[in-house]
């Protein structure tokens, strides 16, 4: 389902390289399947695609039928994990525009993703946009405290209320919180909102196979059961393959280049509807990586766009990167080029050929021109752009990033260092009990 194509590392990495870290990375490996490293208490992602709650999954299910049924927008509130998984994925399975006539057709509500960023003009112009179109509500936050989701849910639900009134607003909202802890959840218990649960053991990054991906993904259309067999599949997969599997080489390979000096991957992919994953992606490994002052710096580039921006420092700059073009196959759809009589563009010798074809040859030359230019870089290729593919996909990041970081001697599931901004936040905006915080703090502003 994923290839691993390593031939442009051939003059970065002797083989030896990678067979010196075999040890630490069966190591890394059996701390994700068996426990035992640091966070090891969220490791619930890796069995996840086997033993999800099949009521809950049902009652996701229903749920989403219900938004179809009566909302012609989904605002997802979240930040972070709970809310890149599902964006990702319902935009890689596309389609790229649809107008909201062919949405209201199909009876699938436009996604929208709010709670995000702290920009009045977004949470202004959104509502606008929405207008009095009818719309339900997911927030999203398993903490329920995170600043950014709780004030667009409080904005929302009063929009909602006011809209709605009291008892039918709470219909259309949908908490995915924690299972007991936490405001969100005592709220959502008080007012009668329908809940669902993002489990203890799984943090915000590894989540989009729980409630948090699934809900928005299913009113979206796509099939979540094909999406966690996918997970499943790769996981049985890796299983059996271990360290030839390709999310243990990847890993191997992220670390080996680390320790040659290269900080920074580049997800790089020439598939526009890609480009939110690799945001999904960014978060993934920066947020579980980036730690101890050490770490693989992970960025995005979409081609070809960036190859008229960002190209000429891939090509040229600073050695410090390398690059992973992520790619699929089979197109999800693909046309060919017709021929011109006159020929005046004298693109001719084109025609004929699909435009999928000409991507994949861009891909090709892409890749071979920046290792010339002392970029190394590997191919990860996607079968299809399909929920099975996806599931897979997703099992195979989470897996290696988990590998990666045991191999790099950090723990891959905290996030302390998200924690910095909101305390200096928190206490700069007048929370009680951080005076102190909050004056030491404006003398230094
Ligand atoms: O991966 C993580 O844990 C974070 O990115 C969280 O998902 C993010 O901070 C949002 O947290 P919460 O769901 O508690 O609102």
């Amino acid at each position: 389902m994923i290839n691993l194509d390593v031939k442009h590392l051939q003059n970065f990495l002797a083989p030896h390289e990678l067979e010196q870290l075999e040890g630490q990375a069966q190591a890394a490996w059996d701390l994700i399947k068996n426990g035992g490293g640091p966070g090891q208490e969220f490791l619930g992602w890796f069995d996840l695609p086997i033993n999800y709650d099949r009521q809950e999954f049902d009652r996701i299910l229903e749920c989403a039928s219900q938004i179809r049924d009566d909302s012609q927008v989904l605002l997802v509130a979240g930040i972070g994990g709970s809310y890149l998984g599902a964006k990702a994925f319902i935009e890689a399975m596309g389609p790229l525009w649809e107008s909201q006539a062919a949405k209201k057709a199909k009876q699938v509500p436009e996604i929208l993703y709010v709670g995000n960023n702290l920009s009045p003009a977004y949470y202004l112009d959104l509502m606008d946009y929405v207008g009095d179109r009818d719309f339900s509500l997911n927030i999203v936050s398993k903490s329920g405290g995170t600043l950014e989701s709780a004030l667009a849910f409080r904005l929302l639900r009063q929009e909602m209320e006011e809209k709605y009134g009291l008892e039918e607003a709470a219909k259309r909202i949908y908490a995915t919180t924690d299972k007991a802890k936490g405001k969100l959840k005592k709220l959502a218990d008080e007012k009668g909102y329908e809940t669902f649960v993002i489990p203890d053991n799984i943090g915000g990054r590894y989540s989009v196979l729980t409630a948090v991906g699934l809900l928005p993904m299913a009113v979206a259309g796509l099939d979540i059961g094909a999406m966690l067999e996918g997970a499943q599949q790769y996981k049985l997969q890796m299983e059996k393959e271990e360290l030839a599997s390709a999310a243990i080489r990847y890993a191997m390979i992220r670390n080996a280049l680390y320790r040659k000096g290269y900080r920074v991957e580049v997800l790089a992919s020439f598939d526009q509807e890609l480009r939110s994953l690799s945001e999904w992606w960014k978060q993934l490994f920066g947020e579980s990586e980036g730690k101890d002052h050490r770490g693989i710096y992970p960025a995005s580039v979409s081609y070809s766009t960036d190859l008229h921006s960002l190209g000429q420092f891939l090509q040229d700059g600073s050695r410090i990167l390398f690059e992973t073009f992520l790619s699929v196959a089979e197109p999800r759809r693909d046309l060919a080029i017709p021929s011109d009589e006159e020929d005046r563009d004298e693109l001719n010798y084109l025609a004929g050929k699909s435009l999928g074809e000409i991507q994949a040859i861009a891909l090709d030359a892409t890749a071979l021109a920046h290792a010339d230019g002392g970029v190394p870089n590997l191919r990860l290729t996607l079968g299809r752009l399909d929920e099975l593919h996806l599931g897979a996909l997703i099992f195979f990041f989470e897996a290696a990033c988990g590998v990666s970081g045991y191999m790099n001697a950090i723990n891959p599931f905290d996030q302390e260092g998200v924690e910095a901004y909101k305390k200096n936040m928190f206490a700069l905006m007048g929370k009680p009990g951080m005076e102190a915080l909050a004056q030491e703090l404006q003398n230094r502003i």
